[in-house]
């Protein structure tokens, strides 16, 4: 037990920043098993479907309120050819799906699938173009096809394929990871290209493209500087020039090296504190991201895009080296609670995130059993729903003391302790989590500037770190109503104290009076 309860101070009446609830958006590729088995099973299939898309991970992604989902890559975006996927499927050419696997892709998959998906969902699209290996028109096309009313070549096409209607698509990416697989391009010649699609990425017929350049791994910042350089128009009142309305960048949590990431499963407790250091350790990414866009956009009217992130471990022994599918534990949870609470304290500059990936790829929502068909809700699935409150509510600054919540991990010192709030109307939501491995913690919330009439709390946790959900044994991590929290009026005023097991993750919902 920690030596003092931690202390964290809450302004209710304090707003600060809306947390977008695109950052708790999605993203599906490609690869291995997420669209193909995942969310794609046919319209002939014994699992339950309509026009050949999941029913059933639909119904579980719709319970988290799914913002948006990116498609079709990744890696794959680059050089997937979009008029290879519309049209009738059995006259689709096939492709070599050459990063993920080197298997053979049949395109029954395409645009008019993708879009069906969105709406079934109740997600809004995010479109990564093809830079790579595309061309200017074709990107300019497919933006025609999907948003144009009226008659043109690319409208009539659409309706060929039996959609009248335009689609809406708020969001489009101008490639992906091009300083990799997107081209291996430096940084300004990316910067040109992305300023020339732009362009010819037209908004039409009252659709309105968000359009994303494609950023920096990691903490690249002179990657983010390069593109942000580019749009940057001191003798506009410090406004940028509109090409690109965000710019995204990349960071997984592999806390070993690539060719040794070790086991979704089988880790031990070194290994569990060394992934919470390199999950931590986004918030400083986020940071100097947006330090350099200050520099460049001191009025913040571009985004910063996280449209990558999660953990990436070794794939699971016997499957698809190519496929990157991978078990998640409740470390992978608690992974995901600490990023939210980076991401709610930057909600000013941080527009959007994308858990790489949704069905079946890295850190993913749902595993579906390639043999039976059978649906698992992972222990990261759980930590999306229990904040799905934060969507769209405005931030509340926690100044949060605990000098004792601290563990060595190597020369590093790790804060154990996680939180971050949000307020909406009559309700305050607290994400809290634990990363202690062996020792449970109190926090005392010391609320001020409202009233608070009611709470009730839920905590996701498990006995071991290594402990996961399977077709047979679903619910082994599970969400469970919290008793664990008490009013302590004592200490501060107004306050509740919450008992938190170790390596466990709580929200507590506060009702609120004026
Ligand atoms: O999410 C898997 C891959 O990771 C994506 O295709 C690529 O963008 C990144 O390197």
């Amino acid at each position: 037990m920690t030596a003092t309860p931690a202390r964290a101070v809450i302004d209710l009446d304090v707003t600060g920043p809306t947390i977008s609830r695109h950052l708790y958006g999605h993203f599906a590729e490609h690869l291995g098993r997420c669209i193909y088995g995942g969310f794609w099973v046919g319209e002939d299939s014994p699992i339950p479907n309509e026009g050949g898309i999941r029913l059933d991970v639909v119904e579980a992604l719709r319970a988290l309120r799914i913002p948006n989902l990116r498609w079709p890559g990744g890696c794959f975006a680059d050089e997937y050819h979009w008029r290879d996927g519309v049209g009738p499927r059995d006259q689709r050419p096939q492709m070599v799906n050459t990063h993920w696997g080197d298997v053979v892709e049949n395109n029954h998959f395409g645009t008019h699938e993708f879009m069906a998906l969105c709406e079934l969902l109740g997600a809004d699209p995010y479109i990564s173009g093809n830079v790579g290996s595309g061309t200017v028109r074709e990107m300019s096309e497919w933006v025609e096809y999907l948003t144009r009313d009226g008659e043109s070549p690319m409208a009539n096409l659409r309706r060929e394929n039996g959609r009248d209607e335009p689609w809406r698509v708020p969001f489009w990416g101008l490639g992906n990871e091009p300083w990799g697989c997107g081209g291996n391009l430096r940084a300004e010649a990316y910067a040109d290209l992305a300023r020339q699609y732009a362009t010819y990425c037209r908004d039409q017929s009252g659709n309105t493209l968000y359009r994303i350049a494609a950023g920096a791994s990691d903490d690249d910042y002179a990657w983010t500087e390069a593109l942000m350089k580019t749009i940057s128009c001191l003798s506009c009142g410090n406004e940028p020039r509109n090409y690109f309305q965000g710019v995204s960048f990349h960071y997984y949590t592999v806390p070993g090296p690539w060719a040794r990431k070790g086991s979704a499963t089988e880790f031990d407790t070194d290994a569990y504190y060394t992934t919470m250091v390199k999950a931590r350790k986004v918030e400083e990414i986020i940071r100097g991201h947006a330090a350099v866009m200050d520099v460049y956009d001191p009025q913040k009217t571009v985004g910063l895009v996280l449209d990558e992130w999660g953990t990436w471990w070794d794939v699971e022994p016997g499957t698809h080296p190519g496929f990157l599918y991978q078990q998640n534990t409740l470390r992978d949870a608690l992974v995901a609670s600490v990023h939210f609470d980076a991401f709610h304290r930057h909600a000013d500059r941080l527009a959007m995130a994308n858990i790489a990936q949704t069905v079946n790829v890295l850190q993913a929502m749902i595993l579906t059993d390639p043999d039976s068909g059978a649906l698992v809700l992972t222990p990261t699935y759980h930590v999306f729903a229990m904040n799905a409150g934060h969507h769209d509510a405005a931030s509340l600054a926690v100044h949060l003391y605990a000098p004792d919540a601290r563990r060595e991990v190597g020369i590093t010192s790790l804060e154990t302790l996680s939180i971050s709030a949000s307020t909406k109307g009559e309700t305050a939501l607290v994400s809290v989590t634990n990363l202690d491995a062996e020792e449970p913690a109190a926090v005392v919330l010391d609320l001020r500037g409202r009233s608070v009439t009611g709470h009730s709390a839920r905590i996701l946790t498990a006995a071991k770190l290594q402990d996961h959900n399977t077709a047979t044994e679903p619910d082994t991590v599970a969400v469970r109503d919290h008793d664990g929290v008490r009013p302590d009026d004592g200490a501060f005023g107004h306050g509740l104290r919450i008992e938190l097991p170790p390596h466990s993750y709580a929200t507590v919902e506060l009702t609120l009076a004026d």
